[in-house]
């Protein structure tokens, strides 16, 4: 075992969404340490190009892989999984790097039964097919139907996680996926952007007991520690308590991952950084 096993996992998003999937990795990884980067100065990443989400990953990630010495990195944003993911793999090749997208799509072919899968994400990764690509990459038969649902990224950091508003907006996105109730309907829903877990009650509700609804966040936590287990980078030490980085100012972040954690963040493990 080398001082490296000791290190925090790295955990990147575009801002606050992110948070889910750490939830997650807390659960999964009790005895491990984070550090969570958040681009808030620059979100959100999920209407933006995918050459602008690439450079802004690139730059932000190869500052946070240089300055804080992280063993593993989790790209934890869906919109920077489609569009970045191989980049950041081919640019920093010292550390394994997770995003979230194959995680989520793994769980999904596991768990449809008529083949027929819905994925819900923002417009970037919706254009990406990045989701399409990583089921059909598992089974090429499985048939994808794919909604950009954008407004519900702004409407979780309202904290809007239920009531007839909410409601009708969710109904608005997922009727055009699920209008016919037969066996061509999809039996699966992916949850394929970071602040749609915090939906899921809404969308249960919605799609019904028959439709499995996929939050890659469990999933990606789980090939974290297949990941870790893989390197042999388990760590032995005390675990730290999470820090977390920002591009824009501090304050937006704390209030708002309240939503997220259910619990306020210690202020002082906030810090900003320049990009
Ligand atoms: N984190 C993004 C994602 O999962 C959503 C927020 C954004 O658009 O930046 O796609």
């Amino acid at each position: 075992m080398s001082t490296l096993n000791n290190a925090p996992i790295g955990v990147f998003d575009s801002g606050i969404g992110g948070l889910t999937v750490l939830n997650a990795l807390w659960q999964t990884l009790p005895q491990e340490s984070f550090v969570y980067l958040a681009d808030t100065a620059r979100i959100p990443y999920g209407t933006k190009s995918p050459e602008t989400v690439c450079q802004y990953a690139k730059q932000v990630c190869g500052q946070f892989i240089r300055q804080h010495h992280i063993k593993a990195l989790v790209v934890a944003c869906n919109t920077a999984s489609a569009h970045a993911l191989s980049t950041l793999k081919n640019e920093f090749k010292d550390i394994p790097i997770l995003g979230v997208i194959i995680p989520g799509a793994a769980a999904a072919v596991k768990a449809t039964c008529n083949q027929h899968i819905a994925v819900i994400a923002t417009e970037g990764t919706a254009r990406s097919h990045a989701y399409e690509e990583a089921i059909q990459h598992f089974n090429q038969a499985i048939r994808v139907t794919t909604q950009a649902c954008s407004l519900l990224v702004p409407l979780v950091e309202e904290g809007w996680l239920e009531g007839e508003i909410t409601q009708r907006i969710v109904e608005q996105y997922l009727q055009p996926l699920f209008k016919t109730q037969d066996v061509t309907t999809p039996d699966t829903l992916v949850l394929g952007c970071t602040h749609f877990p915090l939906l899921k009650r809404c969308i249960e509700s919605y799609v019904g007991k028959n439709v499995q609804v996929i939050d890659s966040a469990t999933t990606a936590a789980a090939q974290t520690l297949s990941l870790l287990q893989e390197h042999d980078l388990l760590s032995s030490a005390p675990k730290q308590e999470t820090l977390f980085l920002v591009t824009d100012s501090p304050q937006r972040f704390i209030t708002t991952a309240n939503i997220f954690l259910g619990k306020p963040l210690d202020e002082n493990r906030v810090r900003h950084i320049s990009v």
